[in-house]
């Protein structure tokens, strides 16, 4: 593993260096990771965006690559994945509302990587836990029966590393 450098080399051009000849084609992206984990040692919000671009994925899905397989480490600019359900079951208990609050209240839409607060926004499916919806699962800690107010909570809980709403095992 390397840090920030490589041989002087910035994060950009390391990037730019493990790109070189690898076609833009998706079945590669995750090849791609593990090359930068490789060589870096984490991920960066650059390192993030500049794949998504690369690949034509939203940053968001590389987020959610990246903390869901453990080989793969953040950095302390990323730290933050929302995913909402819009299962049909969360749909009916209103989840909608559920999406366009953490939109209005973070200024990104789903799909979208916030750079500033390092923060991505997901809509999902199903998350096989329809009883307790709407669900919001935050950095893989899930939350049942999430209501407009309550988004709010969650949000502040980002800054803070509180969230004081209720979380539910699943
Ligand atoms: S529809 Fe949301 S958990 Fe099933």
């Amino acid at each position: 593993m390397k840090n920030d450098t490589d041989g002087g080399r910035g994060v950009p051009e390391v990037v730019e260096s493990l790109l070189a000849g690898l076609p833009p084609d998706r079945k590669n992206l995750i090849f791609f990771l593990h090359e930068v984990q490789r060589e870096l040692g984490y991920f960066s919000e650059e390192v993030v965006l500049q794949a998504a671009h690369y690949f034509s994925v939203s940053p968001a899905e590389i987020f959610g690559i990246l903390t869901f397989y453990s080989a793969f480490k953040l950095n302390q600019s990323c730290v933050h994945q929302i995913k909402v359900c819009q299962g049909t079951a969360c749909h009916v208990r209103g989840s909608e509302a559920i999406v366009k609050e953490f939109s209005r209240l973070l200024g990104l839409k789903p799909g979208e990587f916030d750079s500033r607060i390092g923060v991505s926004l997901e809509v999902v499916n199903c998350l096989g836990c329809c009883a307790i919806g709407p669900v919001v699962v935050v950095d893989g800690k899930y939350y049942a029966r999430v209501n407009i107010k309550e988004v709010e909570k969650i949000v502040a809980g980002l800054t803070t590393g509180e969230n004081s709403h209720e979380s539910a095992e699943v």
